[in-house]
């Protein structure tokens, strides 16, 4: 017998694998692997079949996914005569090991697709020749800290967050730090937030020498509960009672604003400043007083973070903070330069917390893109949502999906609880499938805040959130055949 044989698995979507049996006359131990080709370069996954060692990769056919690279062809020359015994058994072994990756999903040799949870590289092929312009145009003024092209940036964002001002920050750390620094917060002041965030939001406020006063979270939301701020305002415990409540800081976590209403009822009714911390959340949209309000616009101060892998991100860190007090944004520009007005006179101490120009040229390239970017991670989202219905991935709650708004969840992260997530994250991350946990700790249980005299069981939801959420790609980017396998792969991992 003579000729090329071949065994060709399809999966089922339409994807192939084919293992090609050349014509050849050697009789040779071969091993037998599967090359794939794609976006992330080329790899071998390599299994045994008896003594076989790999001979050749005759053909590799990127593409077969029409608009995704990253699936390959997969062809692998065996050096055996056509009459080899063993062809038959290992056609049949291949053939069955391919239908039981497939039925299993999680076996070596299948995962052929990894999917990152975060790639900026398409984003910035798309926007390249723009962002190289506007990067040379800063060159070529040599003016680098703050200067024109920060205030226009300012002024777009302020515009697109629906405030007046907007003071351009080195990070959204430093937002916070300023946004704080000029709300006057300082020893024997107290600062209410969730303990379910970045480790930033209460950092800031222990950083300057007040308290992180902590209340529960929504076990739907995961944003601060108005309930649990209400009864801390009203009966705080016994150790708090010296301190003054100052600030209320609400976090607008993974893209989605805290319930404003309520809060910022709260807040009046205490005389608390409200900041908003939107490091995750810049554009996503809250009815508030009948009025649809962005995030970061809706109390004194709203400080966002440029960080890469926010929803707008730069080529390094930034941030911004928004303000309509005219007070708040002259002192918010003197904090962020050493409190200096005018040029070496100091009324106050500041900090360095200037935004570079660079930073602030690729924003403003980015900035236009922006509504498009949230609404392509919202298709993602409700893809997620639809794929894990009925399943057991719990989908995050959008609270505002029925409100009417555009940008009612922005998705900066797509987190999921899953009850046996660690187990899970292993198998994820196994098969090469981006996740992350957002956030294994809460802040109250934090090694660093162990004077604040926290215990564990304090704040159940938080603690139990730790323990179930995981974080999906959601990345604009992402293609329909990279979610189909976050969303095969977590399926198959919730029920292994
Ligand atoms: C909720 C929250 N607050 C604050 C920050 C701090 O922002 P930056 O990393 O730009 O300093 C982040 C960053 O991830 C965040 O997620």
């Amino acid at each position: 017998m003579s000729g090329s044989r071949w065994v060709r698995y399809v999966k089922s979507d339409g994807t192939e694998f084919r293992i090609v049996f050349p014509e050849c006359r050697k009789v040779k131990p071969v091993v037998c692997g599967l090359k794939i080709h794609g976006a992330f370069g080329a790899c071998i996954l390599p299994f045994r079949v008896w003594h076989l060692t790999l001979h050749q990769v005759v053909d590799v056919s990127p593409g077969l996914v029409p608009g995704n690279k990253i699936w390959g062809g997969v062809a692998v020359r065996l050096d055996l005569t056509d009459e080899d015994p063993r062809i038959p058994a290992f056609v049949e072994w291949f053939s069955l090991r391919m239908a039981i990756v497939a039925a299993a999903g999680m076996a070596r040799g299948e995962q052929v697709m990894k999917v990152p949870l975060l790639d900026l590289k398409p984003q910035y092929a798309g926007i390249r020749e723009e962002v190289r312009q506007a990067l040379d145009a800063v060159c070529d003024s040599q003016h680098f800290i703050l200067g024109p092209v920060v205030e226009g940036l300012e002024r777009d964002i302020a515009t697109y967050c629906g405030a007046t001002a907007g003071v351009g920050i080195s990070s959204g750390t430093d937002a916070l730090l300023a946004a704080l620094m000029a709300a006057g917060v300082g020893p024997g002041d107290a600062v209410i937030t969730s303990p379910y965030t970045f480790f930033a939001t209460a950092g800031c406020i222990a950083r300057l020498g007040a308290t992180p006063w902590f209340a529960d979270v929504d076990p739907e939301t995961l944003n601060l509960d108005p309930k649990r701020v209400k009864a801390l305002l009203e009966s705080p415990p016994a150790r708090y009672k010296k301190l003054r409540p100052k600030v209320l800081l609400p976090v607008h976590l993974f893209g989605q604003c805290a319930d404003m209403t309520p809060l910022m009822e709260l807040a009046r009714v205490h005389e608390l400043m409200v900041i908003e911390d939107a490091a995750q959340a810049i554009g996503s949209e809250y009815r508030l007083a009948g009025a649809v309000r962005r995030a970061g616009a809706m109390g004194a101060m709203g400080c966002y973070s440029f960080f890469p892998s926010k929803n707008l991100g730069g080529f390094g860190d930034g941030g911004m903070v928004v303000t309509s007090d005219p007070a708040l944004a002259e002192s918010l520009r003197r904090i962020r330069n050493h409190g200096m007005h005018p040029k070496y006179y100091h009324s106050m101490v500041g900090g360095n917390f200037r935004l570079d120009a660079i930073q602030a040229a690729v924003l403003r390239v980015k900035l236009p893109h922006l509504d498009a970017w949230h609404a392509a991670r919202r298709r993602h989202a409700a893809r997620y949502d639809a794929a894990f219905a009925g399943r057991a991935v719990t989908p995050p709650t959008a609270a505002y999906r029925a409100d009417g708004m555009t940008h009612h969840h922005i998705y900066n992260q797509y987190v999921v609880r899953v009850p046996n997530r660690d187990a899970v994250r292993e198998r994820m991350n196994q098969a090469e499938i981006g996740c992350e946990v957002y956030y294994p700790v809460p802040l109250h249980l934090q090694a660093c805040f162990k004077d604040l005299g926290y215990r564990q069981g304090d704040f159940p939801v938080s603690e139990q959130a730790a323990l179930e959420t995981l974080a999906l790609p959601v990345y604009p980017e992402l293609t329909e055949a990279m979610q189909d396998e976050v969303i095969r792969v977590l399926l198959s991992a919730v029920s292994a």
